[in-house]
């Protein structure tokens, strides 16, 4: 064997086994791969795979009325307002917390470090970005990535309670602290409240830890599966 090819052979290998390890920090125990059906019906509802142009004009014209916000100081620094992205009939919106320097700079959430483990969850749910809705309680930028203030919330969670009753998802993930405290209305700690089902205004919503903790904290990855893997059954059996 030349030494090329003994080289790229142990890249291959090498990185075979980093994913092998990372899938077991997500409490994977095996590899069976999904028949092509299974896949199609989990991501996508056959009535819900054409976008009506009413809802996405609503969602639309709520962006718009969005534009130029400055209800609170964070529109003072900020570069862009972060509004949402994804599918408006999407069946699961995943609402995170705030936006990151990457989603200020570029207007879409979660395409930082965090977004990137986040459309890793995404991909072993089988699901893409593109057939969700991912969105965030504030649209602003909270400089240096501090927690948002109260205050901040409290003028702009209206936006997201009417992104939320305009895509009237099946299913809603909360991601982290903020998330889920601001949609259940509840100080609870996200360490109680992930993994269990509430409701949001009628819709099952599961909160889990955000994909930034799991950044900080990699054991936070096999709760996080196991609550996907709730929220994947529940998708399948609608
Ligand atoms: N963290 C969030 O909560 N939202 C984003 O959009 C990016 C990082």
């Amino acid at each position: 064997m030349s030494d090329k090819l003994y080289h790229e052979c142990h890249d291959v290998i090498s990185q075979g086994k980093a994913i092998l390890e990372d899938l077991q920090q997500w409490g994977f125990e095996s590899i069976i791969p999904l028949p092509d059906e299974k896949t199609a019906s989990i991501a996508v509802h056959p009535q819900q795979d054409a976008v009506t142009s009413h809802n996405s004009g609503t969602l639309i014209e709520l962006e718009a009325r969005l534009s130029g916000c400055s209800l609170c100081p964070l529109s003072d620094q900020r570069k862009n307002i972060v509004f949402g992205a994804g599918k408006p009939q999407a069946r699961l919106v995943l609402v995170g917390e705030a936006p990151g320097h990457e989603e200020d700079e570029t207007g879409v959430p979660f395409v930082g470090e965090a977004g990137k483990l986040l459309e890793k969850i995404l991909i072993a749910m089988h699901l893409s970005r593109e057939e969700v809705y991912i969105c965030n309680v504030i649209k602003c930028h909270p400089p240096g990535n501090r927690d948002p203030h109260p205050d901040e919330i409290a003028v702009c969670e209206q936006f997201l309670q009417q992104q939320l009753a305009l895509i009237q998802p099946e299913l809603i993930i909360t991601l982290g602290r903020f998330a889920t405290q601001t949609l259940l209305k509840t100080t609870e700690p996200i360490g109680k409240l992930r993994g269990q089902w509430f409701e949001y205004e009628g819709i099952p919503l599961m909160p889990t830890f955000h994909p930034a903790y799991l950044l900080r904290n990699p054991a936070g990855k096999k709760p996080v599966w196991h609550d996907m893997q709730q929220v994947m059954q529940r998708l399948s059996q609608k």
